[in-house]
């Protein structure tokens, strides 16, 4: 993200010195309170037959007569509200997309106030628009980059979209490095190297960062997270970083990601189409990589532990069998029935290990099952929690970011589908409900403090032609973790 932001106070619009102006319309009528020039413009283009005020409609016009700024486009957002804003203006960048606007500012056009929820929405979307891959594939044509974005707005919102400015660059940032990690390859992106990118965080910011290897955590004593690891040459990593903003004693919140930087399904092993996605099997990690860079720029006065175990699956001689019993890091034996229910067994140990810190709230986030995706799509991620408070928290953070969330069923009842005749239970309950059953599984070893589970195997990363990480669910974690701010 390499763009500066501003707040310009509204003169007159179409005098305005810019590269593009993109005019996010409102109403259903041309406002009567727009620039003479730009009403002109616009009753032109809607009396022509060129745009209709209808929703996701727009129209680019170079060189405008009577405007200063050398590309205009009106985008329909059919109302105001920032999730409608930040639809439109992702739409009105895409219109100006590689055409080498270096300052692009963005107006309301209509009625509407502009808060800090929309300045937010304006730099994510943004970044978004923005952000190119090129790690390895460094031949990736460098889009001539927008440097500068400028938001117009009336003087009495400049505090509120001041700060949502702020806000959206921090979220935009960690959204940014998240997608970043989570897009890089398996051979690149391995569990050491998601540990060196958390240490580099820690020098960065002067946080706290533990790093155990294979001995460490024999130690401990996590025969389920060692389980999974163990047939893979590749060496397992269980990262904690630790972001102090307030005094010792408050409780912290604590974010567990699931790194599995490769996940073949080891013995129970997957069918080959689309495998090469599951190198984003380690978005869970890199959204709470994301969240801590976003929650260190920012500096809220609370405490955040972040935890990560990251291994691979893979299947070798030495991995481990279907039928296998392990014992957690919580005493708890578990039959792993298939290997391929991985992302429970390292999360399991982590969610026990959580304890030591006396979380005020522990939210766990994984890629964790193709279910999940069949319920709700790629849309909202999947919420699990008993606990109510945390419920309508999240559902708020969800709300807030415009990064939806949907919270599904914890009822005892999908606990019987875990049940083992060898051991305390097993790691897959059968077909049925298969997200609500793995979700059951961490719920296991979560009693000793309010707990949350996020499943963001449909929203963490896109297929197909756009195939990408989303650097889901960084904004709403980033929220959620702002509302615990003393
Ligand atoms: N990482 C996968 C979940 C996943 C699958 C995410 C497809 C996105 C797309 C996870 O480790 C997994 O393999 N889950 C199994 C669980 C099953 C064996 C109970 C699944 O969903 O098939
Ligand atoms: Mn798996
Ligand atoms: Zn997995």
């Amino acid at each position: 993200m390499d763009f500066r932001h501003q707040i310009s106070l509204p003169g007159v619009l179409a005098d305005l010195v810019c590269d593009a102006l993109v005019l996010v319309v409102t109403g259903d009528a041309v406002d009567a309170a727009l620039d003479a020039r730009l009403a002109a413009a616009l009753t032109d283009a809607v009396s022509g037959g060129d745009l209709a005020l209808k929703k996701g409609k727009s129209l680019y016009l170079h060189r405008p007569t009577g405007v200063r700024a050398a590309r205009l486009v009106f985008v329909v957002a059919g109302g105001a509200s920032a999730k409608a804003f930040k639809a439109a203006v992702a739409q009105g960048l895409g219109q100006i997309k590689g055409l080498g606007a270096k300052h692009v500012a963005v107006a309301l056009a209509g009625v509407g106030e502009l808060g800090s929820a929309h300045a937010e929405a304006l730099v994510c979307a943004a970044a978004e628009a923005t952000y190119l891959y090129r790690h390895t594939k460094p031949s990736a044509p460098a889009a001539p980059g927008m440097s500068k974005l400028t938001l117009v707005c009336a003087k009495a919102d400049a505090k509120a979209v001041q700060e949502g400015l702020v806000r959206g660059q921090a979220i935009a940032g960690g959204v940014t490095l998240a997608r970043e990690f989570a897009n890089r390859p398996g051979n690149h992106c391995t569990p050491t190297y998601l540990a060196n990118q958390a240490k580099k965080l820690g020098k960065e910011f002067g946080l706290k960062i533990d790093v155990l290897d294979r001995k460490a955590v024999e130690k401990l004593g996590m025969g389920s997270f060692l389980a999974v690891a163990q047939g893979s040459a590749e060496p397992l990593r269980f990262i904690v970083a630790k972001y102090d903003g307030a005094p010792k004693g408050q409780a912290p919140v604590v974010l567990v990601g699931k790194g599995i930087t490769f996940d073949t399904g080891g013995i129970s092993i997957k069918s080959a189409a689309d495998m090469d996605e599951m190198k984003f099997d380690m978005g869970g990690a890199a959204s709470v990589l994301g969240t801590l860079h976003a929650v260190c720029q920012l500096k809220p006065k609370l405490n955040l532990v972040c935890i990560i175990p990251a291994c691979e699956n893979m299947p070798s001689s030495r991995a481990v069998k279907p039928g296998d019993v392990v014992t957690s890091l919580s005493g708890q034996t578990i039959e792993i029935l298939n290997t391929d229910a991985e992302g429970r067994l390292i999360l399991c140990d982590a969610l026990t290990y959580a304890e030591r810190f006396k979380p005020a709230v522990v939210v766990d986030i994984a890629t964790l099952t193709g279910a999940c995706v069949v319920a709700l799509g790629h849309h909202h991620s999947g919420l699990f929690t008993a606990d109510d408070k945390v419920a309508g928290q999240m559902l708020a953070a969800s709300e807030a970011a415009l990064d939806p969330c949907w919270r599904m069923p914890l009822d005892d009842e999908y606990d019987e589908a875990l049940k083992s005749n060898f051991a305390d239970m097993g790691n897959v309950g059968g077909r049925a409900g298969g997200a609500i059953t793995a979700a059951m599984f961490l719920k296991r070893f979560t009693a000793k403090y309010p707990w949350a589970h996020l499943d963001i195997a449909g929203t963490a990363w896109k297929s197909g032609a756009a195939k990408g990480s989303t650097g889901r669910p960084v904004a709403l974690l980033t929220h959620f973790v702002l509302a615990h701010a003393g």
